[in-house]
């Protein structure tokens, strides 16, 4: 009977040699297949138990499970070294070299304009304002009845623009959308900016365009004054330029507001002392404010005596202008190269 014991420890010979031929997870799997599986030789010679008696049947159950557990012990050994070494030979295929030099990317610049424009837009929202759009084409009745200029009012020459057709135009401002926020809220407090581009008729040089951007403000509510007004274009101001820039108020009219504001602060190109890029005054206009005129208010289905409110309008490339020193309103508008790459950000 001790031929039985001999086949046993062939076969585990046998297995175990084969298993030393495995080399990858294919042929591994193939001989998972063969020698493990319940078809296998070795579960097959398992069924001789049955002619077995006694103190034989015991041993061959011991040699059995000894065979079992030598062949699923370097089994499990031979898998570990074949999953090691693919993760090896993964990790050598996907070696980065970081020694290699980088890729010179090519970074574009933002037009200082929408620059500006963002930080603007920043700062109002920062202390609670809406940010509405309007249309670059407006009619004639909110960019100029709705603002009190009526058509046979004067300041109508100073705006004059391009006409789609007589009662459409390219707006010479972003005031109108003053008129349409409060159209919006139905007689309710308000607090909004409405940034983008006006049109209007101008002699170009280096401070006018017939292009310009403008951020509208407007703030609408229950015993709002001229104090609001100077402590919110004061902080404006001061948020953009600095807290040792000068501010100035000068006394100005708009149809639309009374009473009305020139803001200008002094020049950053000549420190206030008096050059090309100031016209010689030491200050430059950046915006136009004041408090909404009662027929304004009125219009817009606001009671003047119970309401009241104060807007303003700041010019964009004026306050890039100063920002970034630039001395040419036209610089922003020409797409020259040699501009914009002064204002990647690095
Ligand atoms: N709309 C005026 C302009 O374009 C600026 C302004 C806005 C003035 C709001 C007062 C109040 O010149």
């Amino acid at each position: 009977m001790s031929e039985i014991f001999t086949k046993v420890a062939e076969l585990k010979e046998k297995i175990l040699s084969d298993l030393k031929e495995v080399k990858d997870e294919l042929s591994l799997k193939s001989f998972q297949e063969t020698h493990m599986s319940k078809k296998s030789a070795l579960s097959q010679l398992m069924s001789e138990i049955r002619n077995l008696v006694g103190e034989e049947k015991t041993k061959f159950g011991q040699a059995m499970n000894d065979a079992r557990s030598a062949v699923q012990t370097a089994f499990q050994a031979k898998q570990k070294e074949i999953q090691e070494k693919a993760i090896a030979m993964k990790l050598e295929r996907e070696k980065i070299d970081i020694t290699l030099p980088s890729y010179n990317y090519k970074l574009g610049g933002i037009n200082p304009f929408y620059l500006i424009q963002d930080e603007i837009i920043d700062t109002f929202v920062s202390i609670g304002y809406e940010v509405k759009e309007g249309p670059d084409v407006e009619t004639d009745y909110y960019n100029f009845e709705r603002m009190n200029i009526p058509a046979d009012h004067p300041a109508r020459e100073m705006q004059d623009s391009l006409y789609i057709n007589p009662t459409t135009l390219l707006r010479t401002h972003t005031s109108p959308e003053q008129a349409h926020a409060m159209d919006e809220k139905q007689g309710k407090p308000l607090m909004m900016i409405c940034p983008g581009k006006t049109y209007r008729r101008d002699d170009d040089d280096a401070t006018h365009s017939h292009q310009f951007g403008q951020v509208e403000g407007l703030v609408v509510g229950k015993g709002i004054t001229m104090a609001n007004l100077k402590a919110t274009l004061e902080l404006f101001v001061r948020r953009m330029f600095g807290e040792k820039r000068e501010v100035r108020f000068r006394g100005s009219y708009f149809p639309f507001t009374e009473p009305s504001v020139e803001v200008d602060i002094s020049c950053m190109n000549c420190g206030g002392k008096g050059c090309s890029m100031c016209k010689g005054t030491g200050f430059i206009e950046i915006l136009g404010a004041g408090m909404v005129h009662p027929n304004v208010l009125k219009m817009s289905g606001y009671d003047p005596s119970v309401y009241s409110g104060f807007a303003f309008g700041v010019g964009i490339e004026r306050v890039a202008m100063l920002r970034y020193g630039i001395d040419d309103i036209r610089k922003f508008y020409q797409g020259d190269v040699r501009f914009i790459e002064q204002f990647i950000r690095k």
